[in-house]
């Protein structure tokens, strides 16, 4: 076999066979096929596409590059959630202890943020003490303590999709529908979950700007999931506006234990417990969505939700007490407000600019070598839907310095519109409307 003559039939629109992918991702991956071979399949699949079978094809031979995470100890079902991120989307943390407290065992493994979307692993670490590498031996013990744990991915996972991802961002090849499937569903499979719920964002603020686009995914992972043998089901949902009334990292982390407490924002909250529905339903413990969301909502009020976060942080090491002592008061020094320039109802308020803004802050990073401040963030006082007087505040802005927070906040007052209809938006109100629309089986 040769790799130019993959590279060639891929070119001319033809159907990749599973032992031709996997020869190109072997040879990727030992060093074998260069750089600009790897490159030049990517290109042609970016413009040919693949079907669904060369789809779960190249999942299998990507997840196969690597280890895949031992949970046979885990004595129940498991199920995760993946988010194909946002801005200000700290939706993971409050859900994985909703879902334990129903009794399902969540294997958590996230990322760190890049570009204008957060990352779980980030807002985590902002909790002084909290360990995000746990060894295997922890992470398996942990959720059997106490139904969940959260970690980053190791080197080890799916090696392949780091290899093909730095190549996707420096050819333009990114944003192909079966790279991305593959690149998720590959690591997503090999840390071993039983299960999995995807939350498939669509708007400015995600990868997916169209509906259409982000039912394709969906239907995309949620049919390779099927053949990789796990059950999946994916919510599209709206990512116009950020999420919630906080981003950053430890700002974060006190919206999600409002989530916990059942004080949350009327969107996050909603996210989070339709998502709980969902893994409910996937781990057998509920029939229906809406018997599952019971459950979800019964684990809040009960108080068990927050009570299994606070074992987890401590079983991951995380300094419990601090964190409620810091609660509502741990801020960057370097404030500044952003006020309405009119009167009127706002409309919307662009997801992707505050992530941008995010960066200048110090929430985010462009580079996956740099720090984050975790005291940065933004507190919205005023989201879409609500009506503000001349000279209200709209957003406290906490930067990482002081000078940073000139360039920010003329940035965030870009990113208010007053009026009309919100633009583009998708429709997604501080008081719900946030799922857009469900995938179950590619349906
Ligand atoms: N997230 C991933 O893990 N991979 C992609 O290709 C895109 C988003």
């Amino acid at each position: 076999m040769r790799a130019v003559d993959i590279i060639t039939r891929k070119r001319d629109g033809q159907v990749l066979s599973r032992e031709e992918i996997g020869f190109l991702i072997e040879g990727c991956v030992k060093g074998n096929i260069p750089d600009y071979q790897i490159s030049a399949w990517l290109m042609a699949v970016f413009f040919k596409g693949m079907t669904a079978e060369e789809t779960a094809f190249l999942t299998d031979s990507m997840l196969h590059s690597g280890e895949i995470v031992d949970l046979s100890d885990i004595p129940g079902k498991t199920v995760d959630k993946h988010s194909t991120g946002g801005v200000g989307d700290k939706i993971s943390i409050p859900l994985a202890p909703i879902a334990a407290a129903c009794g399902v065992f969540v294997p958590m493994m996230s990322g760190r943020g890049l570009g204008h979307t957060g990352g779980t692993l980030d807002k985590l670490d902002s909790i002084t003490g909290y360990r995000t590498r746990l060894p295997q031996e922890d992470f398996n013990r942990i959720i059997k303590e106490c139904g969940y744990a959260m970690t980053g991915q190791t080197e080890k996972v799916a090696p392949a999709d780091k290899i093909l991802y730095a190549l996707r961002d420096v050819t333009g090849t990114v944003e192909s529908i079966p790279l991305i499937t593959a690149s998720i569903m590959s690591k997503k499979a090999a840390e071993g979950t039983g299960a999995l719920v995807f939350d498939v964002k669509c708007g400015n603020g995600a990868f997916m700007k169209t509906p259409a686009d982000a039912e394709k995914l969906a239907s995309m992972l949620v049919n390779t999931g099927k053949a990789l043998g796990k059950k999946c089901s994916a919510l599209i949902t709206a990512m116009d506006n950020p999420l919630g009334k906080m981003t950053g990292n430890f700002l974060e982390i006190e919206e999600s234990m409002d989530i916990l407490e059942g004080k949350g924002p009327a969107d996050t909250t909603e996210l989070t417990l339709e998502l709980a529905a969902r893994m409910n339903m996937l781990a057998g413990k509920a029939s229906s969505p809406e018997e599952g969301r019971k459950a979800a909502e019964e684990a809040v009020s009960s108080g068990r939700a927050m009570e299994i976060f606070l074992k987890n942080v401590a079983l991951q090491g995380g300094d419990g007490k601090k964190l409620l002592a810091d609660r509502g008061r741990r801020r960057s020094q370097y404030k500044t407000e952003i006020r309405a320039e009119n009167s009127g109802t706002i409309s919307a308020i662009n997801a992707y600019e505050v992530g941008k803004a995010g960066i200048v802050l110090g929430i985010g990073r462009t580079r996956a070598d740099e720090e984050v401040c975790p005291d940065a963030g933004i507190i919205f006082h005023a989201k879409q839907g609500t009506e503000v007087k001349k000279g209200d505040i709209i957003m406290e802005a906490y930067g990482k310095n002081s000078s940073c927070l000139a360039e920010a906040a003329a940035m965030l007052e870009k990113t208010i519109v007053y009026g009309g209809d919100g633009g583009e938006s998708s429709g997604h109100t501080s008081a719900g409307n946030i799922i857009l629309k469900e995938i179950t089986d590619g349906k």
